[in-house]
């Protein structure tokens, strides 16, 4: 379905917990965020009637996400009931990869296409500080299995933090020399004021670039259309690529295709919006599915133009980052 600006709706990011086994210092506060209630998350049954009206809607991408998604049980189940709906959509997943290692194959036998896994440094130690938590190997395992069972191409995403790990961008870079992966670098975006990095943590992808270019020339590659917003190239002879997301100082709104719904059940049309409509009014209000296909369609048509992050009138949304799924 074609929004108000003529961008057509393809890409569904389906959030379906809100809880997470990490607690990145730029996504949450020290004590956590309070968990929805669980009867304030939509059960499987009600995210498969979402996903299915959505795809009637012409949605064919599906992102899994959370908070992290493989904490939920049921998740493989859910997933491969996602991958059977009409249309076969692609379901892919966004995760932090600490389940990932003994998940990786059922989630290939359920149908998953492939994986993103947030990984921000290389260092244990600055890893268990970042995340408050630790688990750097598993994550290591995670994105192995990952690969191994050909949920490919796996992408790793990196949110360079100044000051954080800004001096690892180069390590990053080299693992795509040896392995096929996609990494990416996502320019931190400030959304929620009250945690320890703000504006000033964010490493403009220019710069990103200039330290890259330190490794050799950057050999840009096609766009494909499953690269979102990335802009990809080749370090020489390297069997993977890397991706830049700037997420902040790129305007990449004009391409959007995406609707989001969190896992209390409300349709997003922006990342940094605050306009949501609540689909439990007909999940459990006793309203059909064309009813439910009605409120998805009027989240598309209220799709805004734009986003104001970066300018002086960007006001925060009203849910962190971990609440929407990103
Ligand atoms: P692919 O489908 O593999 O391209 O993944 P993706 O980029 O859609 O998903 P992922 O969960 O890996 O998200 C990567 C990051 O891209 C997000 O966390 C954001 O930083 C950025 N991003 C995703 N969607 C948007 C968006 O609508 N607006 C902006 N500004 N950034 C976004
Ligand atoms: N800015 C940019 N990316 C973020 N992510 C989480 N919080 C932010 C933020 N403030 C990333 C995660 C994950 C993806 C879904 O979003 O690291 O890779
Ligand atoms: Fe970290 Fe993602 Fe969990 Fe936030 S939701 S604490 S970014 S792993």
């Amino acid at each position: 379905m074609l929004d108000p600006f003529g961008r057509s709706i393809e890409y569904l990011r389906l959030s379906i917990t809100d809880r997470c086994n990490l607690r990145c210092r730029y996504c949450m506060p020290e004590d956590g965020v309070a968990p929805l209630a669980h009867g304030d998350i939509l059960s499987y049954e009600e995210l498969l009637r979402v996903a299915r009206s959505c795809v009637a809607l012409g949605i064919r991408k599906i992102r899994v996400t959370g908070g992290e998604p493989l904490v939920r049980r049921g998740v493989v189940d859910f997933i491969a009931q996602l991958t059977a709906l009409p249309e076969t959509p692609k379901v892919v997943l966004t995760t932090n990869g600490l389940l990932l290692a003994e998940m990786a194959a059922p989630l290939k036998a359920a149908g998953l296409k492939r994986v993103n896994v947030s990984l921000d440094t290389l260092r244990s130690e600055r890893f268990a500080a970042l995340t408050r938590r630790g688990g750097l190997d598993q994550v290591l395992a995670g994105i192995a299995a990952a690969e191994a069972v050909g949920l490919n191409p796996v992408k790793v995403n990196v949110i360079p933090l100044r000051g954080i790990n800004d001096d690892e961008l180069v390590d990053f870079a080299r693992l795509t020399l040896d392995h096929p992966w996609e990494v990416r670098f996502i320019e931190f975006m400030p959304i929620s004021p009250d945690l320890e990095y703000g504006s000033t943590a964010r490493v403009p992808m220019i710069e990103v670039e200039r330290q890259l270019q330190s490794l050799g020339a950057l050999e840009p590659l096609p766009r494909r259309k499953s690269a979102g917003p990335a802009r990809l190239f080749r370090l020489p002879g390297a069997r993977g690529s890397l991706g830049l997301i700037p997420s902040v100082s790129g305007h990449f709104c004009p391409e959007c295709n995406r609707l989001r719904v969190t896992a209390d059940g409300r349709v997003r049309g922006c990342l940094f919006g605050n306009q949501e409509i609540d689909l439990k009014l007909v999940l459990r209000g006793g309203g059909d599915d064309a009813a439910l296909v009605e409120l998805l369609r009027a989240a598309i048509c209220a799709k805004p133009e734009k986003h104001a992050i970066g300018s002086p009138e960007f006001t925060a949304p009203n849910r962190r980052m971990q609440g929407i799924g990103g």
